[in-house]
């Protein structure tokens, strides 16, 4: 069975990157119904920094923290996935705490040979001002780089005049112009959904 798992970066469980990861389901639905798509919230996971012991490097591999939190409960989750969708938040243009902590954390399964070589990786931010999301998409293109994925970006409308990376942002056309309460970026979730259905016409391509 197909599956793709999304993980909401962000410690607020339903805002922006909640937002972009429902439409990214839209769109992932509206290719396949039968893909099994299991959404996390990273909260919802006690993962403890890592504290650069290194242990990791040498057989077997393992990880001594993951003894006393969620990380083995959480690889259950990641590491039979075909594909999986980050959104996190911008932090003073970087990742959450929450997902940094992930992706450190993840260095064991590049140590037991890249458990998530070929894993597709769509990556999405969320951030307050116009600005800054980029590095957000960054952090995660590194990660799923080292981690040797494959990287998924969008292909949507005209590639003159439409914006390509999945970023939400509440502000919108001048400094003081912001969302609604209730309102949401509308191309940023165009784009979100078109990313979902890129990867899952990625994952029907791959499996041919
Ligand atoms: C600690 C912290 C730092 C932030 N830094 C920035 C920033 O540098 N630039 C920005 O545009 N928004 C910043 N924000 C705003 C968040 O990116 C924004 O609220 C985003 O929507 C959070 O995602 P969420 O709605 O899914 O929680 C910051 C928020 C917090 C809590």
């Amino acid at each position: 069975m197909i599956k793709v798992v999304l993980i909401n970066g962000s410690p607020r469980k339903s805002r922006a990157c909640n937002f972009l990861l429902e439409q990214a389901i839209q769109g992932i639905k509206s290719i396949a119904e039968d893909i099994i798509i299991e959404k996390i919230q990273i909260t919802d996971y006690n993962i403890t920094p890592c504290n650069g012991c290194d242990q990791c490097l040498r057989p077997p591999n393992d990880c001594p923290l993951a003894e006393n939190d969620d990380t083995k409960k959480l690889e259950n989750v990641v590491l039979d996935c075909d594909a999986m969708i980050i959104a996190a938040p911008n932090y003073f243009g970087s990742v959450s705490t929450q997902i940094k902590t992930f992706i450190d954390r993840s260095r064991p399964w590049k140590m037991k040979n890249y458990l998530l070589k070929d894993t597709i990786l769509a990556p999405m931010a969320a951030t307050g001002l116009r600005n800054g999301g980029e590095g957000v998409i960054s952090d995660l293109i590194n990660f799923g780089l080292i981690q040797g994925m494959i990287i998924v970006g969008n292909t949507l409308g005209s590639p003159v005049l439409e914006g390509n990376i999945a970023i939400t942002s509440i502000q919108k056309y001048s400094l003081k112009e912001f969302l609604a309460k209730g309102e949401s970026d509308e191309l940023a979730g165009l784009i979100a959904k078109d990313t979902g259905k890129r990867v899952a016409e990625l994952i029907n391509k791959l499996k041919k």
